[in-house]
Formats: structure tokens, C-alpha cells, sequence
């Protein structure tokens, strides 16, 4: 496993690729078995595999936690070598963003929704540095995880627009057995929230068997969700959302037969931020 720092390396070794397929699974490291999940994926598809590990410091706002995000690059490119990834790139903040750095990618209308009303400069960093990286990397595919559901609905549609020339794949949430969507965030929980913290994936869950059992009043749905959430009192609910899982859209009222439905939510356990969704066709 090649592991490069600056963007004229990785020319050089990715020339060396040819014509073989290329894919590529950004990360901001602190690695995973849902990051794992995306690198064994593009391991089945392509000939080579690339990773990146860059904490993207574009997509934190100065209140979220950038300068305390958890980083381990040893342990990061033991767990990456484990899974015969061809190339890792881990550059630096100077090396993605010289001093006389002035561009940014900006989706307008999926950003305008969700995620993106709480965190209002998140995914502009996000397309930037991903457009840049997709750019340096030239993959065949890139895989996302569906744990971050605007994030792929986001770059997708970036990837049309722009008409990047490569796939998205989308995989599944890699969960805890406990139903904890695995995000390195979950780090940050003491004992007690960490317990807690399963009341997301509940709380998708109770939606869920109620849309199973024929219900399509997007009310209902979210007044389940919250029920649930309020149970545990160490949750602090930022938002929940049942939306069209295409243009993000919330529901009121009836949902359509013919339209799928994407729960999500953010919910605050002292100052750690989870994130979970499920989506329903
Ligand atoms: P990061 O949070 O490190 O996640 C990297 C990729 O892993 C993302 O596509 C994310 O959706 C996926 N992922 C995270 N947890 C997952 C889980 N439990 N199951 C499945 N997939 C999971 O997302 C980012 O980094 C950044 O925004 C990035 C795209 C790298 C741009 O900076």
C-alpha cells in the first residue's frame, strides 16, 4: 500500500494505473467498519483501490469540532492495508488549500433542506473538497455511505451537473449491534449517552412499523419518532424529518403511494451531534 501527501505523487502513481478501474472512498480517517464497508465494496468493483483521509477543515463551522475531531493515521493505515487498498492520500490543509486559495462548489437547491439548514456552510466545503479530490483522484466510482443521506443526494447531484465522468455508489449503514449507526463521532459519548444513543435507530424503527402497517401520514410518522426520542432523557432532538428522499423536501400531510420516504434526524447528546436516517420505498 502506496501512501502519498502531495497531489504530484499521487499523479505519478495513479499514471501508473492506466486503464484499470479506480475506487475511490474519501474519509476524514478514524476509521471504521462502516469506512471498511465502502473500501471492501470498491474492492469487489474495481482493479485498484484509493482512499483518502483529509479532516476537511471547509465543512466545520468555527462552533462544531474541528480542532477536537478524533485522528489516528496509524492505526487508520493499518486498518486500510488490512483491506489491500492500493493508495492512501492524506494531504495536508496546505496542500488542498494554498494560501491563494479562492474557489468554492456550491449545490443550490438539495443543500437547502435537512442538514444543510442547520449547518448552513456544511456542504459547500463538502462538494468543494470532494470536487477537488474527484479531480486529483479520477476514480472509475466513488462510495459513499447512506449514513450520511444528504451527502450523497448532494454529491450526486453535483456529479450530473458538473458531469463528473464516474459512478456513486451508495451502501448501506453499517450499525452496532445495538442499532448505533458506527460514526467516529460516537467517540465522543460518555457511558450513559452512549447507552442512550441507540434511541435513534429506535426511533427510526417505531416509524417504520407503523409505515409498514399502511400508515402514510407523514405527521404520524414524526410524531412517532419524537414520541420515542423523548423517552430518553439525555437526548436533545435538533431536528426530525420524514421527506421525499429525492429533492429532500419535508412531507406534510399524506405522502404519496408511488414516493418513498427518508426518515432522518440530528439529535444532540451533550455537545455530540448523531445523525441517523432510514429510508423507506
Ligand atoms: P467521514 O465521516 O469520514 O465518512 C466517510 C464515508 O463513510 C462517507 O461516505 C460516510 O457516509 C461513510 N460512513 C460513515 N459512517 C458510516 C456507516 N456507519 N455506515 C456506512 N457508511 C458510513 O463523510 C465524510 O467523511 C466527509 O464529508 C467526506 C465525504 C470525506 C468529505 O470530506
Amino acid at each position: 500500500m502506496k501512501i502519498v501527501t502531495t497531489i504530484a505523487e499521487f499523479r505519478q502513481v495513479r499514471r501508473g494505473y492506466g486503464f484499470e478501474s479506480v475506487g475511490f472512498v474519501p474519509t476524514m480517517g478514524y476509521l471504521h467498519e462502516g469506512h471498511l464497508e465502502l473500501i471492501r465494496r470498491a474492492r469487489t468493483e474495481n482493479e485498484r483501490v484509493v482512499a483518502s483521509i483529509f479532516v476537511n477543515p471547509k465543512q466545520f463551522s468555527p462552533t462544531e469540532d474541528l480542532s477536537r475531531y478524533p485522528r489516528d493515521l496509524d492505526r487508520d493505515f493499518h486498518m486500510l492495508a488490512g483491506e489491500n487498498v492500493d493508495l492512501v492520500f492524506v494531504p495536508s490543509n496546505e496542500v488542498m488549500y494554498p494560501p491563494d486559495y479562492q474557489t468554492t462548489v456550491s449545490v443550490s437547491r438539495v443543500t437547502q433542506a435537512l442538514e444543510g439548514l442547520r449547518r448552513p456552510t456544511h456542504f459547500d466545503g463538502v462538494t468543494t473538497v470532494v470536487a477537488k479530490l474527484f479531480n486529483i483522484v479520477q476514480p472509475s466510482r466513488a462510495y459513499f455511505g447512506q449514513k450520511d443521506a444528504q451527502q450523497s443526494v448532494v454529491i450526486r447531484q453535483m456529479v450530473r451537473d458538473l458531469n463528473f465522468d464516474l459512478e456513486i455508489v451508495v451502501c448501506p449503514t453499517v450499525r452496532e449491534s445495538d442499532g448505533l449507526a458506527m460514526s467516529s463521532r460516537n467517540k465522543y459519548l460518555t457511558e450513559d449517552e452512549r447507552k442512550g444513543a441507540t434511541v435513534l435507530y429506535k426511533a427510526l424503527q417505531s416509524a417504520k412499523s407503523i409505515w409498514d402497517g399502511g400508515t402514510r401520514n407523514s405527521g404520524i410518522l414524526r410524531a412517532a419518532m419524537m414520541e420515542t426520542l423523548s423517552e430518553e432523557l439525555l437526548a436533545r432532538v435538533d431536528y426530525i424529518s420524514a421527506a421525499d428522499p429525492v429533492t429532500l423536501e419535508e412531507w406534510h400531510g399524506e405522502i404519496p403511494r408511488d414516493s418513498g420516504l427518508l426518515l432522518s434526524m440530528a439529535v444532540f447528546f451533550g455537545q455530540t451531534r448523531l445523525i441517523d436516517n432510514l429510508l423507506l420505498e
